[in-house]
């Protein structure tokens, strides 16, 4: 029996301490690299305000009902996606959709372990005096030599997907509530320090008004099929839709809580921390842009070179000299590193869950096992920024493999994931059960009405124009 005081639920999982856990962990695993590095990009590289207008109207009409789709499935069906969807659906393919996220879960972390690698570098850099320019050097040429020695090599490569990858691997084998809450409970509490930090930082700087203006005020003439297929795919992304990792975290939730506003929190958590981390990055863009009359287009075109290049070379030219160099760049690189390590958490405790539940391993085996084989799945993705030819941009796929399963996850597999829960929860399993479901924390759900319309028609329908687009513009040779 699962009473209120125990650790585990009904199947002798683990369950978190407090509702407040499973929230700090949900918005831990959406706030991440897709918030601080992916958001400012996207946005910088998709027009700006147009882009984050569009992003906003796929949060609420998709994003918020689909995440609060997945907490239902993952506390009805008190499993990872897969046992989830076999128990609520049993003898049905419904499970495959499970299949596809765990299947998702592997390849997202074997690019995203290597991002991460990079920031755990780069903070080492920052808080050494790594990011101040030697005397006599040019600041572009120094930057760009920086990211290229890392990528170029594959020792600091691995070596740095390594470390993280064990970070995670520990946390992940030690279990719900001592490994992800235990953490989690440090991590967010510093995650916001630290971009508040920035913030104050980077408002105060001359140019930030320019560059509130390009992010803020949206362009419409910019606005075009390509904007929501991105902001689609963007915000899929960002909340960590559409694998499961809803479902995993939502199955180890007391059935007491409530769940409406539990995705409300973590949907609006997530949000408010990409458009901040635009705060930090585009005001400091603008800065470089008003005093060193270096062309706009430059400083917001590269995607990786953003945060890896242009950052650094203009936490390198902050008024207050090395010591602010050193606290700036380290808190910006420890901010990545953290936001990138409780997502890499929640993506491993997916496939984790799928193995402990539905092939009945032991946690500890299941995650330190997983955690070799990302490693070395990892490698490949490391080494496709220049180390090894084949695998880098105009090799053997024209781009390069990290760019390959990246745009194949957030522009394929996380929205077909989503869109396979939404009709999932709104044709075939019952929107009947779901709200029973939802009943048993919170018995006033007002807003069921709504939900249903949402997850039945909006967000599927929304899903598929995208998608459909997409792929006739992929057929059209875009
Ligand atoms: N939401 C994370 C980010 O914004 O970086 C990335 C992510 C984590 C995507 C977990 C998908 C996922 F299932």
């Amino acid at each position: 029996m699962s009473t209120s005081s125990d650790n585990n639920n009904s199947n002798g999982r683990g369950l978190w301490g407090s509702r407040l856990a499973f929230i700090l962990a949900a918005a831990g695993s959406a706030v991440g690299l897709g918030n601080i590095w992916g958001f400012p990009t996207a946005a910088a590289e998709n027009g700006g305000g147009g882009f984050v207008l569009i992003y906003i109207l796929c949060i609420v009409l998709v994003g918020l009902p689909v995440m609060l789709a997945e907490m239902v499935i993952g506390r009805a069906g008190e499993k990872n996606p897969v046992g989830a969807l076999k128990h609520l659906k049993p003898g049905t393919p419904w499970f495959l959709v499970g299949v596809l996220g765990v299947f998702t879960g592997f390849v997202i972390l074997s690019f995203y372990t290597v991002i991460a690698g990079w920031t755990v570098y780069y903070f080492i850099q920052a808080a050494g005096g790594g990011l101040i320019v030697p005397e006599g050097q040019e600041s572009a040429e120094y930057f760009g030599g920086l990211f290229r020695e890392m990528t170029a090599n594959p020792g600091y490569e691995i070596l740095f997907v390594a470390v993280f990858t064990l970070a995670t691997t520990a946390i992940v084998a030690a279990g719900v509530q001592k490994g992800i809450e235990r953490s989690i409970k440090v991590m967010m509490p510093v995650l916001f320090i630290l971009l508040v930090l920035l913030i104050g930082r980077a408002v105060t700087l001359e140019g930030a008004g320019e560059g509130f203006r390009f992010y803020l005020v949206p362009d419409f003439g910019e606005i075009t099929w390509r904007t929501a297929v991105f902001a689609l795919g963007q915000a899929f992304f960002s909340l960590s839709l559409g694998m499961g990792v809803m479902i995993t975290y939502g199955s180890y939730l007391r059935k007491e809580e409530c769940l409406p506003s539990s995705a409300g929190y973590v949907v609006a958590t997530d949000t408010l921390i990409a458009v901040f981390a635009g705060l930090i990055v585009f005001p400091v863009i603008f800065f470089m842009a008003a005093t060193q009359a270096v062309p706009l287009d430059d400083l917001v075109a590269e995607g990786a070179g953003l945060v890896f290049v242009i950052f650094p070379q203009i936490l390198s030219e902050l008024p207050g000299g090395t010591a602010a160099t050193i606290l700036f760049g380290a808190a910006f690189f420890l901010l990545l590193a953290i936001a990138a390590l409780t997502s890499a958490i929640s993506l491993m405790e997916v496939v984790t869950a799928h193995l402990v539940d539905d092939w009945k391993l032991d946690r500890r085996k299941a995650a330190w096992g997983l955690g070799g084989i990302i490693f070395v799945l990892a490698i490949p993705s490391a080494l496709s920024f220049g180390a090894v030819e084949w695998l880098s941009e105009g090799g053997r796929f024209g781009i390069s493999l990290f760019d390959l399963l990246y745009t194949l996850t957030f522009q394929l597999f996380l929205p077909v994931g989503a869109l396979g829960l939404a009709i999932f929860v709104g044709w075939a399993w019952s929107l009947k059960k779901a709200s029973e479901e939802i009943q048993k924390g919170t018995p006033n759900f007002r807003l069921e009405k709504l939900w249903h319309f949402m997850i039945r028609y909006v967000a599927p329908v929304a899903i598929l124009i995208i998608l459909i687009n997409q792929i006739v513009g992929i057929l059209g040779g875009d």
